[in-house]
Protein backbone atom coordinates (compact mmCIF):
# COMPACT_ATOMS: atom_id res chain seq x y z
CA UNK A 1 0.00 0.00 0.00
CA UNK A 2 1.53 3.67 -0.79
CA UNK A 3 1.11 6.65 1.08
CA UNK A 4 -1.59 8.99 0.35
CA UNK A 5 -0.32 12.58 -0.17
CA UNK A 6 -2.42 15.80 1.08
CA UNK A 7 -3.02 18.90 0.32
CA UNK A 8 -0.07 20.52 1.08
CA UNK A 9 2.31 18.83 -0.49
CA UNK A 10 3.42 20.38 -4.04
CA UNK A 11 3.03 17.09 -5.65
CA UNK A 12 -0.49 17.18 -6.01
CA UNK A 13 -0.03 20.57 -8.15
CA UNK A 14 2.20 19.34 -10.76
CA UNK A 15 1.42 18.47 -14.01
CA UNK A 16 1.32 15.19 -14.70
CA UNK A 17 3.61 13.67 -17.16
CA UNK A 18 2.75 10.92 -20.29
CA UNK A 19 3.65 7.14 -19.71
CA UNK A 20 6.34 6.64 -22.84
CA UNK A 21 6.19 2.85 -22.50
CA UNK A 22 4.08 0.39 -20.53
CA UNK A 23 6.45 -1.72 -18.99
CA UNK A 24 6.02 -3.97 -15.80
CA UNK A 25 6.74 -1.08 -13.23
CA UNK A 26 3.83 0.75 -14.50
CA UNK A 27 1.73 -2.34 -13.92
CA UNK A 28 3.24 -2.86 -10.43
CA UNK A 29 2.21 0.66 -10.32
CA UNK A 30 -1.67 0.28 -11.16
CA UNK A 31 -1.46 -2.76 -8.93
CA UNK A 32 -0.28 -0.88 -5.43
CA UNK A 33 -2.36 2.02 -6.71
CA UNK A 34 -5.62 -0.34 -6.72
CA UNK A 35 -4.60 -1.51 -3.63
CA UNK A 36 -4.35 1.57 -1.86
CA UNK A 37 -7.85 2.77 -3.10
CA UNK A 38 -9.48 -0.16 -2.25
CA UNK A 39 -7.83 -0.23 1.01
CA UNK A 40 -8.86 3.72 1.82
CA UNK A 41 -11.96 3.11 0.73
CA UNK A 42 -11.73 5.44 -2.66
CA UNK A 43 -13.23 5.24 -5.95
CA UNK A 44 -10.73 6.64 -7.62
CA UNK A 45 -6.85 7.55 -7.17
CA UNK A 46 -4.78 9.69 -9.57
CA UNK A 47 -0.89 8.89 -9.73
CA UNK A 48 0.04 12.28 -8.11
CA UNK A 49 -1.94 11.27 -5.05
CA UNK A 50 0.75 8.51 -4.00
CA UNK A 51 3.32 10.67 -5.27
CA UNK A 52 4.37 9.94 -8.77
CA UNK A 53 3.77 12.37 -11.49
CA UNK A 54 2.64 10.00 -14.09
CA UNK A 55 -0.81 10.18 -16.25
CA UNK A 56 -2.02 7.25 -14.68
CA UNK A 57 -5.65 6.60 -12.96
CA UNK A 58 -7.50 3.69 -11.30
CA UNK A 59 -10.91 4.05 -9.82
CA UNK A 60 -14.01 1.47 -8.87
CA UNK A 61 -17.51 2.56 -8.58
CA UNK A 62 -18.38 -0.81 -7.45
CA UNK A 63 -18.67 -2.09 -11.19
CA UNK A 64 -15.12 -3.28 -11.75
CA UNK A 65 -11.77 -2.16 -11.53
CA UNK A 66 -10.75 0.40 -14.19
CA UNK A 67 -6.89 1.26 -15.21
CA UNK A 68 -6.10 3.89 -17.57
CA UNK A 69 -2.36 5.28 -18.82
CA UNK A 70 -2.31 8.91 -20.52
CA UNK A 71 -6.27 9.54 -20.70
CA UNK A 72 -7.70 12.09 -22.53
CA UNK A 73 -11.50 13.31 -22.84
CA UNK A 74 -12.52 13.15 -26.39
CA UNK A 75 -15.70 14.49 -25.58
CA UNK A 76 -18.03 15.93 -22.86
CA UNK A 77 -21.86 16.97 -22.78
CA UNK A 78 -24.53 17.07 -20.49
CA UNK A 79 -24.25 18.38 -17.15
CA UNK A 80 -24.29 16.68 -13.45
CA UNK A 81 -24.22 18.99 -9.99
CA UNK A 82 -23.28 16.53 -7.11
CA UNK A 83 -20.59 16.31 -4.22
CA UNK A 84 -17.38 15.13 -4.34
CA UNK A 85 -14.29 14.35 -2.08
CA UNK A 86 -11.18 13.39 -1.93
CA UNK A 87 -8.77 11.16 -0.51
CA UNK A 88 -5.35 14.20 -0.17
CA UNK A 89 -8.13 16.61 0.99
CA UNK A 90 -9.62 14.41 4.80
CA UNK A 91 -12.89 15.82 5.58
CA UNK A 92 -13.80 18.10 2.96
CA UNK A 93 -16.97 17.75 0.88
CA UNK A 94 -18.26 20.28 -2.06
CA UNK A 95 -20.12 20.68 -4.30
CA UNK A 96 -19.00 20.19 -7.93
CA UNK A 97 -20.40 20.49 -11.26
CA UNK A 98 -18.81 18.30 -14.24
CA UNK A 99 -20.11 16.89 -17.29
CA UNK A 100 -22.87 14.00 -17.87
CA UNK A 101 -21.37 11.96 -19.97
CA UNK A 102 -17.76 11.33 -21.31
CA UNK A 103 -16.14 10.11 -23.86
CA UNK A 104 -12.60 9.31 -23.46
CA UNK A 105 -9.36 7.63 -24.60
CA UNK A 106 -6.09 6.31 -23.02
CA UNK A 107 -3.73 3.26 -22.99
CA UNK A 108 -4.80 -0.41 -20.77
CA UNK A 109 -2.15 -2.45 -18.70
CA UNK A 110 -1.34 -3.86 -22.01
CA UNK A 111 -0.13 -0.40 -23.71
CA UNK A 112 -3.27 -1.19 -26.35
CA UNK A 113 -5.15 2.28 -26.87
CA UNK A 114 -8.95 1.53 -25.56
CA UNK A 115 -11.80 4.15 -25.55
CA UNK A 116 -14.56 4.03 -23.60
CA UNK A 117 -17.62 6.00 -22.60
CA UNK A 118 -19.02 6.77 -19.07
CA UNK A 119 -21.64 8.67 -17.50
CA UNK A 120 -22.98 9.43 -13.93
CA UNK A 121 -21.01 9.16 -10.96
CA UNK A 122 -18.01 7.08 -13.58
CA UNK A 123 -17.76 10.00 -15.25
CA UNK A 124 -17.87 12.44 -12.19
CA UNK A 125 -15.26 9.64 -11.20
CA UNK A 126 -13.09 10.43 -14.23
CA UNK A 127 -13.35 13.53 -14.53
CA UNK A 128 -12.17 14.29 -11.15
CA UNK A 129 -8.77 11.99 -11.69
CA UNK A 130 -7.77 13.60 -15.13
CA UNK A 131 -7.72 16.47 -13.21
CA UNK A 132 -5.48 15.37 -10.20
CA UNK A 133 -3.43 14.52 -13.35
CA UNK A 134 -3.38 18.35 -14.33
CA UNK A 135 -2.79 19.35 -10.50
CA UNK A 136 -6.22 20.55 -10.39
CA UNK A 137 -7.97 19.65 -7.16
CA UNK A 138 -11.82 19.48 -6.70
CA UNK A 139 -12.23 22.54 -4.14
CA UNK A 140 -10.69 24.41 -6.84
CA UNK A 141 -13.63 23.87 -9.05
CA UNK A 142 -16.54 23.68 -6.08
CA UNK A 143 -18.99 25.92 -5.97
CA UNK A 144 -20.03 25.40 -2.46
CA UNK A 145 -17.56 23.24 0.28
CA UNK A 146 -20.63 22.06 3.38
CA UNK A 147 -20.38 23.26 6.07
CA UNK A 148 -19.44 21.24 9.71
CA UNK A 149 -22.87 20.68 10.04
CA UNK A 150 -24.20 19.40 7.06
CA UNK A 151 -21.20 16.77 7.21
CA UNK A 152 -22.42 15.93 9.98
CA UNK A 153 -25.79 15.22 9.00
CA UNK A 154 -24.97 13.44 5.96
CA UNK A 155 -23.56 9.81 6.22
CA UNK A 156 -23.11 9.18 2.77
CA UNK A 157 -19.96 10.84 0.76
CA UNK A 158 -18.67 9.94 -2.58
CA UNK A 159 -15.63 9.01 -1.97
CA UNK A 160 -12.35 9.31 -4.59
CO1 LIG B 1 -9.10 13.23 -5.55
Amino acid sequence: MMEIRTVGDEVLRRQAKPVKAVTAAVRRLLDEMALTMRAEEGIGLAAPQVGVTKRILVADIGEGLIELINPVILHAEGYQLGLEACLSIPDVVGEVERSENIRLTGMNRDGHQIWMEASGLLARCLQHEIDHLDGILFTDRAIRILSEEEMAARNEVVLD
